[in-house]
């Protein structure tokens, strides 16, 4: 099925016709519109188009004449190589329905699912100052496609819009953001958000075969230097053996490697009493480590997402965005106030025997005196 030009075709090439340059790609091609006001400028050197449907690579092959142009078949990015000045997309962007069944048109159950797909792979197709011009509409649900955009580090401008019967239609042009391009220059690749905190942005990437994961200051927000004081403690702490390993660091930012494995609620749910007991003592070596150290984590009495166990069954402590150095250590102790919490008890389901007024008191005797003697005491009590 070949999508005839439409008004949303005609909007997009008005701006291919300004903005396109050097090696452009244009996917979905359909009748090959957009390849062609491309092919037509003098900074255009060549095109690659791109559609799904056979037929229409055929199609296009058979009518377009143009030495600049070459078609071929190709699922989004799957038979694409190398990187792009210029990227084109007037996709599918019509939410599902059963009746019509269009290819051409419908780009998944909610209309996005298409264009999620596209960002999430087009960073490793676009050179670091090429440019994205891509159409999409109010049916597509605008919030998501920003989301989808902002996730993979690019920031857009609009170019133009035009009110139609039933929906307007939008033209963004999208490029990397300064953020990405210099994460990229260290080698950094397939970026994208992960997720967001109070204070910071964690994204994920490869660098080499390695998964790492990118922390970055929200700039969205009042607390400024958060990250950097972070990565001061975290280069600290990595010579203890504690927290993920960081690899470099930059001003608002470091990258480290990324921690695979699931957190400890989800570990005690499952795992054997053994394990349980391995990895409690190894939480509790880390925070005792913490606590000679004069550095206070903080949530180790609510520890859900701060410790994450590896399948080596290793335990890893993670965020350290609220630490500081104190007088006061209390690291072992809040983690006690967890193993003795209801919460810990309803894990574990009876699996750990433990004596909670002795841990306790041991932990009081602790909290007079940081040494190792009362530590084992404190370790030493659930069996
Ligand atoms: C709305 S039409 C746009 C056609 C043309 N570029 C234009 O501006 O008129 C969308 C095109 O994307 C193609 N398409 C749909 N899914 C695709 C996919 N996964 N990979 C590549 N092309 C796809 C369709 O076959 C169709 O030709």
């Amino acid at each position: 099925m070949i999508y005839q030009p439409r008004e949303d075709s005609y909007l997009l090439a008005k701006h291919v016709a300004k903005h396109a340059k050097g090696s452009v790609l244009d996917m979905g091609t359909g009748s090959g519109i957009q390849a062609i006001a491309a092919a037509k400028l003098r900074d255009v050197k060549s095109v690659l188009a791109v559609d799904v449907q056979k037929s229409v690579v055929e199609h296009c092959r058979k009518t377009i004449i143009s030495r600049k142009i070459n078609f071929r078949r190709s699922n989004l990015f799957e038979n694409v190589a190398g990187k792009f000045d210029t990227i084109i997309f007037n996709p599918p962007y019509l939410p599902e329905d059963v009746a019509l069944k269009d290819i051409t048109v419908e780009g998944g159950k909610k209309g996005y699912e298409m264009l999620e797909r596209f960002f999430n792979d087009v960073n490793e197709h676009l050179k670091p100052e090429g440019i994205i011009l891509v159409l999409f509409s109010s049916l597509t649900n605008k919030k998501k496609v920003h989301e989808f955009i902002e996730d993979n580090l690019l920031e857009f401008i609009e170019l133009d819009k035009e009110k139609l019967f039933m929906e307007e239609l939008y033209v963004y042009l999208v490029k990397k953001s300064s953020v990405l391009k210099d994460l990229e220059k260290k080698g950094l690749r397939n970026l994208r958000r992960f997720t967001k905190g109070h204070r910071g942005i964690i994204l994920t990437g490869m660098l080499g075969r390695k998964k790492i994961a990118v922390k970055m200051q929200r700039k969205d927000i009042d607390a400024k230097g958060t990250v950097d004081r972070e990565a001061k403690v975290l280069k600290l702490l990595n010579k203890h053996k504690i927290g993920p390993r960081i690899l470099f660091s930059g001003k608002d930012m470091f990258a480290y490697e990324f921690v695979g494995g699931v957190f400890i609620p989800e570990f005690l749910e499952e795992a054997s009493r053994k394990d349980m007991q391995k990895v409690l003592k190894d939480v509790f070596m880390q925070c005792h480590r913490l606590d000679l150290l004069g550095i206070n984590k903080e949530e180790m009495h609510h520890p859900y997402k701060h410790i994450v166990v590896t399948e080596g069954r290793k335990a890893v402590l993670l965020d350290f965005e609220r630490a500081k150095k104190t007088a006061k250590p209390h690291n072992v102790t809040q983690f006690v106030q967890y193993v003795t919490s209801a919460r810990f008890g309803s894990l574990t389901k009876g699996k750990l025997r433990i004596d909670i007024k002795r841990l306790r008191q041991f932990a009081g005797e602790y909290k007079r005196e940081i040494s190792s003697k009362n530590l084992m005491n404190i370790t030493g009590s659930f069996s």
